[in-house]
């Protein structure tokens, strides 16, 4: 075990890195550590426990030994600790969670060390909080600070902008609404601090209403034509053969700060220090991105499927806001869950056997003018997909390593700093080519007139 005391730095350090996802992250991360063109030449990891994070770095290099990557000792409740880590690098993979617990500490550290932070947190509240205490500090010394760089919300981010750009004048998009279906000749299973993630989500859905209630509004896009209705509970979406309901996961609210943003910033972000070229480049990419309204559904091809997928949403809606239900719930995961969450996560024949397809159906208009005549409907239809492996332990390392990769390569592209969504910073990179060279793919599915 390689323990440093001195004050080497490391192009970027990843805590957490003993976790469940963590070990895949450091996996991924190590494919890219001195490769060619990589920009990737030093990794540290850091976390409570050196030998933990020892063995994490066995598994994560098998079969080859293990290369040399320092462990550095840091705990989310010991300020010190993450102030030494940031001391160390430029650029912080933040991978301990559940974040509600233990994320606000170490954007802390960074946003005033003025050091980077990737996180791979779905959860909305602490997004919005980091945010709130910490984006003008950031932005002042230099912290760029992206949460979601992971399944959360990327896909959703991406998706929804590669939809959005097919919709060429004089057509328009209303809406996007993305279809997310988990596929496996196994068992589709997660790691528990998800599932904990999740249920602590409902438990302090009022605190999240609040946060946003003391918050200045932000302003809305303009989407032409009318809201789209609400529709059926349960939604028979024929053309991609899915039964769905609504998904209450942190994309919708991920995409929708993007937009806000987007609205108060028509061209985006200016780079700390970009090409003239560059400049044309990011323009030209949010001029051609229109907003609309978005949601996301978790669909299964079967109505049994959908059935249960609800029975685990009653589950944990209506035990998760109560002490005794909520404890019922976290002692067990695997009743409450129906064995999509389990202690000790999935096995790795599991993990490999998953993938994912996240389906966006973007309804608008032929023509501009149609949506300005009222309480017109929809006359046109865009499908686009995209589509990966495993999301919690391939898809997401793969897309936080790439953001972290983009970072490190294209830094004077991006805000000096400040607390972001990942779509409005990597939007405009070519974050979306680099997914597609690594497993991820985005296509056009089908445009066609519709009659309503
Ligand atoms: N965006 C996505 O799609 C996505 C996908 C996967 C996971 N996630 C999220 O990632 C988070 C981690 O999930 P996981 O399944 O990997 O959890 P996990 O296996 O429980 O790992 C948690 C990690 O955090 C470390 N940790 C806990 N408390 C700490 C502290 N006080 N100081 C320093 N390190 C501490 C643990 O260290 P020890 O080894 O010392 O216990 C471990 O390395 C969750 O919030 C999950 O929701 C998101």
């Amino acid at each position: 075990m390689e323990q440093v005391q001195n004050d080497s730095r490391f192009d970027l350090i990843i805590l957490g890195a003993s976790g469940f996802t963590g070990k895949y992250v450091l996996r991924e991360a190590l494919k890219f550590l001195n490769a060619p063109s990589s920009p990737l030449k030093s990794i540290a990891i850091a976390g409570r426990s050196p030998q933990k994070l020892s063995q994490a770095l066995q598994w994560a290099s098998r079969p080859n030994s293990p290369p040399t990557v320092p462990i550095l000792t840091a705990d989310t409740s010991d300020a010190p600790s993450l102030r030494a880590l940031c001391a160390r690098t430029g650029l912080l993979l933040n991978c301990v969670g559940p974040f509600r617990l233990h994320g606000e500490p170490v954007v802390a550290a960074c946003a005033h060390a003025g050091c980077d932070y990737l996180d791979i947190s779905g959860e909305p509240e602490f997004m919005e909080r980091a945010e709130a205490a910490h984006h003008e500090r950031a932005a002042e010394s230099g912290a760029l600070v992206v949460s979601a760089c992971g399944f959360d919300s990327v896909p959703a981010e991406l998706g929804m902008t590669f939809n959005s750009r097919q919709w060429v004048g004089p057509t328009v998009p209303n809406s996007v609404e993305a279809y997310l279906a988990l596929e496996s000749e196994k068992r589709i299973v997660g790691n528990f601090a998800t599932y904990e993630s999740a249920v602590l989500g409902v438990a302090n859905a009022h605190k999240l209403q609040q946060l946003r209630k003391s918050r200045p509004r932000r302003p809305r896009p303009v989407i032409p034509g009318p809201s789209p209705s609400k529709g059926e509970t349960i939604e028979n979406q024929k053309k991609i053969g899915l039964w769905a309901v609504r998904l209450p996961s942190a994309d919708s609210t991920v995409v929708r700060r993007t937009l806000a943003i987007l609205t108060e910033n028509p061209h985006g972000l200016p780079g700390l220090n970009e090409s003239a070229d560059r400049v044309a480049k990011r323009e030209a990419f949010w001029s051609s991105v229109k907003p609309a309204h978005f949601g996301v559904k978790i669909g299964s091809k079967s109505l049994l499927g959908i059935l249960r997928i609800s029975m685990v949403g009653i589950f944990i809606g209506l035990l998760g806001g109560i002490g005794f239900g909520r404890w019922l719930l976290l002692k067990f995961p695997s009743i409450f869950s129906l064995g999509w969450f389990r202690k000790k996560g999935p096995t790795e024949d599991e993990v490999e056997s998953a993938s994912f397809k996240m389906w966006f159906v973007g309804r608008g208009f032929s023509d501009e003018s149609i949506a300005s005549k009222g309480n017109t409907k929809p006359d046109m239809e865009i499908i686009t997909r995209v589509m990966g492996p495993e999301i919690g332990y391939l898809t997401t390392p793969i897309i936080l390593i790439q953001c972290a990769l983009v970072l490190l390569s294209q830094r004077n592209n991006l805000p000096k700093g400040g607390v972001y969504p990942p779509g409005i910073i990597f939007g405009p990179t070519d974050l979306q080519e680099r997914l597609q060279q690594n497993g991820i793919s985005f296509d056009i599915i089908s445009k066609s007139n519709i009659s309503s």
